[in-house]
């Protein structure tokens, strides 16, 4: 059995395990990424941001990418002096302004109001860059296309030209541009024709840029090729002189957090065995949102004993989906789910009371470190 530390009575349930040797198995290939195109991988801490896992990430990338002040204000307490915080967000609000010029070394734009607020603040030492909307969509799910119609994530060349009509932007001041528009891709021939389409939008702006961010939405395992990537960071530099900033999130965290989850219950209802596990669905809510399945780790296609596992929350809703495992499952079982380290623990919340999964880091030396755990008062003093 893989990971069979995970089963060990002494682990407590349910609990997030986040996986050293897994972060560092991608973490390795950024930074051969790194070595080859000389570009600047950052973490965007949003897809999960235990402080255990952010200290992991650090040494290996050039900063990390924020979308609040607190998320900032997290980075800072981690980062190194010498490495850098990046924030994007359509969610600046005016009060935090000026805390956000100071934690934050580049601070890019989503919207042409934010440089009428931002161009007022006299004492800008960071790099301002603009979010472009390339207007390409790649994702079938409007709710996490960033270029959904009348989208409201980043600028778009329309916008840009009436502004540069109306004279509204100093283009002195604009260092850099940011683009992000894709989720969970592994083709990054995507990325390339964004790129392009951006950099082509551009050439009509009097724009003396020092730096382009290509976000995240892309995925970095055995499989994909990086071919256009390269290409397409080397176009940059060497066509424009600027320095190439990636900010993954998923491709780092998603593979390396697993689950671990306890049967308390076994019901037989007409049709289905229903197996009540520890947890809940608001666990792992991308499960809902996404309705999607969530791989775990002894089930098995040619397993003879099916099972409909559920959470333990009052809403009916609240199920995993149906599973075939080999061995019979039991009050007891231990179930583990598996590739859930991205944007699940950070999404979970206290519904019905369940109390949220303490978190663990599997170390190196295949030992596990409780990171945190949850009680009482962390219900109580939530909300
Ligand atoms: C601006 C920006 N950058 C980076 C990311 C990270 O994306 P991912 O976790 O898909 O790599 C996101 C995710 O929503 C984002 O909105």
């Amino acid at each position: 059995m893989k990971n069979s530390i995970l089963y060990t009575s002494e682990l407590l349930s349910p609990a997030y395990v986040y996986d050293q040797v897994s972060i560092l198995g991608v973490l390795d290939k950024l930074v051969n990424l790194k070595e080859k195109t000389a570009c600047l991988p950052l973490y965007s801490i949003k897809s999960a941001n235990m402080i255990g896992l952010l200290e992991i990430i650090k040494p290996y990338v050039s900063g990390f990418s924020c979308s609040s002040s607190f998320e900032a204000q997290l980075s800072a307490e981690v980062l190194e002096q010498r490495q850098t915080i990046h924030i994007t967000t359509p969610g600046y609000r005016h009060d935090e302004w000026d805390n956000i010029i100071e934690l934050c070394d580049f601070v890019t734009l989503n919207s042409i109001n934010q440089w009428e607020t931002i161009a007022k603040k006299k004492s800008v030492n960071t790099s301002l860059g603009i979010r472009l909307n390339p207007e390409l969509s790649f994702v079938n799910d409007e709710r996490y296309d960033p270029c959904r119609p009348d989208s409201k994530l980043g600028i778009t060349f329309k916008q840009l030209a009436i502004a540069n009509l109306r004279q509204e932007l100093d283009w002195e001041c604009i260092k850099g541009v940011h683009l992000h528009n894709n989720c969970e891709s592994i083709d990054y021939e995507e990325l390339k024709q964004s790129v392009e389409k951006v950099m082509t939008g551009l050439s009509e702006f009097n724009l003396k840029l020092k730096w382009i961010n290509l976000g995240g939405g892309y995925l970095l395992n055995d499989e994909t090729d990086l071919t256009p990537l390269e290409a397409t960071i080397k176009w940059l530099q060497d066509e424009f002189n600027v320095d190439v900033y990636l900010e993954p999130g998923r491709a780092i965290t998603a593979e390396a957090g697993y689950l671990v989850s306890t049967v308390i219950d076994i019901i037989k209802s007409k049709n289905k065995i229903i197996v009540v596990l520890d947890t809940t669905i608001n666990h792992l809510p991308e499960v809902f949102e996404y309705q999607y399945q969530p791989k775990i780790m002894t089930a098995s296609d040619s397993g003879k004993y099916e099972y409909r596992l559920v959470g333990c929350s009052c809403l009916s809703g609240d199920l995993f989906g149906d599973y075939y495992f080999d061995k019979k499952i039991e009050i007891g079982s231990r179930v583990v789910f598996e590739n859930i380290g991205a944007y699940m623990q950070v999404k979970a919340n206290m519904f019905n009371g369940i109390n949220l999964p303490a978190t663990y880091l599997l170390c190196r030396d295949k030992k596990l470190k409780l990171i945190k755990k949850n009680d009482y008062e962390t219900f109580r003093d939530r909300v």
